[in-house]
């Protein structure tokens, strides 16, 4: 896969370049940026820029807000102040995407500066990549940088329709995602050990099955464990399953065979809250109104005593309800033995990073920790991802 990437740029003295971003940030109930790891990780790019002289023109998305409604905590004004925190630099946020404010502010723009726009997704033709809306935006710009690897699965006005209006290249961000993912497809030294966990096994079907031949294992805990261990025949009393989804899992279990490793023990609370009674049960006597909530520590054992034969590991999803501590242990037990076992280490998902960040183990111990949830697992299923393939070199 040959990216068209920031070394290929002639001239970027002076220019105004459009940059996707991926800052969908978590925000906390005060309205202020919680994890700013998706902030940090664009910074290479915006730095290069700057030195380079660029007027930078930063575009995001952040959540999901309804057509035509833009909550106030949707926009970026706490992505922006954070942003200006790292770089000790002033920031200007602008309050729309479009229009002559913004179009006179980038007018005014000296080298080195960096604008972002609101919320991109205020605009619903941003997800319908509407061509009049690509149009309007590509002409802020006169070069498109993409470095929003976590939203290169979304086919949106922002990821891909701007290639089609604006010289386009990968940025930093971009490059070392693609470039550190791309060898799992291939070649990658076995044993390769793949580990879910998470709540929906829909999102993690089409993963699976892109590699129920090249892993030797599959460790499955969290919620999407539930689903196999109902699928099964067990009892799951009132864990979040999602009984729809049986055939599909008897379908893996039949097909990975011994590969797949579910838990033999789990943590159990009759109640999600930081003041529940946590209590391990073998994995069939589970009952009544028992809620799964983690893997136990005979599974947890059992799943490291593979991690450690392991030369390749693929984690993606906590496998527990890491956020509370009684349902923490199982994630910090896999976290911890990645991080001291000797191998090619992949962790991707928000949940994973932020639960190992928790853990505080330094990210170093892992050989590379992904910006993308949704992005790097479709990256893995095999597919070409529409906001890659805008960026590929003829
Ligand atoms: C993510 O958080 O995975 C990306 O920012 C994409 O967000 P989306 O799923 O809302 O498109």
């Amino acid at each position: 896969m040959k990216l068209r990437t920031l070394a290929d740029i002639a001239e970027l003295e002076g220019k105004k370049v459009l940059v996707r971003v991926d800052f969908n940030v978590p925000i906390n109930k005060k309205g202020e940026v919680q994890d700013d790891t998706r902030i940090r990780a664009a910074i290479p790019t915006i730095e290069h820029l700057r030195e380079k002289g660029a007027k930078i023109i930063l575009i995001s998305h952040l959540g999901r807000p309804s057509a035509g409604e833009l909550e106030e905590h949707l926009r970026l004004n706490h992505v922006a102040h954070r942003l200006s925190e790292i770089l000790a630099m002033p920031i200007k946020k602008m309050d729309t995407v479009l229009g002559e404010k913004v179009k006179n502010c980038i007018k005014e723009m000296k080298n080195g500066e960096i604008v972002i726009l609101e919320n991109i997704r205020s605009h619903s033709e941003e997800r319908k990549c509407e061509d009049w809306f690509v149009e309007e935006l590509s002409e802020l710009g006169e070069i498109f940088i993409s470095d929003a690897f976590g939203t290169a699965h979304r086919h949106h006005a922002s990821t891909c329709g701007l290639a089609d209006k604006l010289p386009a290249y990968a940025g930093l961000l971009m490059e070392k995602e693609i470039a550190a993912l791309s060898p799992l497809l291939k070649e990658c030294e076995k044993p390769l050990t793949m580990i879910f966990g998470g709540a929906k096994i829909d999102t993690k079907i089409g993963v699976i099955k892109n590699f129920l031949d090249k892993a030797d294992h599959f460790l499955i805990g969290g919620g999407i464990a539930n689903t196999f261990l109902y699928a099964q025949g067990h009892d799951v009393g009132t864990s979040l399953c999602e009984e729809d989804k049986k055939e599909t899992a008897l379908e893996i279990l039949e097909k990975g065979g011994a590969k797949v490793l579910l838990p033999s023990d789990v943590v159990v609370a009759t109640e999600i809250s930081t003041t529940a009674e946590a209590q391990t049960v073998s994995a069939e006597e589970v009952s009544g109104e028992m809620k799964i909530l983690d893997i136990g520590a005979n599974s947890a054992e059992e799943f490291c005593e593979i991690i450690k034969k392991s030369k390749t590991i693929i984690w993606n999803g906590p496998v527990g309800l890491y956020e509370f501590p009684q349902f923490g242990n199982g994630t910090k037990i896999i976290a911890e033995c990645i991080a001291t076992h000797e191998c090619t280490s992949i962790l991707g998902g928000g949940d994973t990073s932020d639960a190992v960040k928790r853990l505080g183990i330094p990210k170093e111990k892992f050989t590379h920790i992904s910006t993308g949830g949704g992005a790097a697992i479709e990256f893995l299923e095999g597919k070409t991802l529409p906001g890659i393939k805008c960026l590929l070199a003829n």
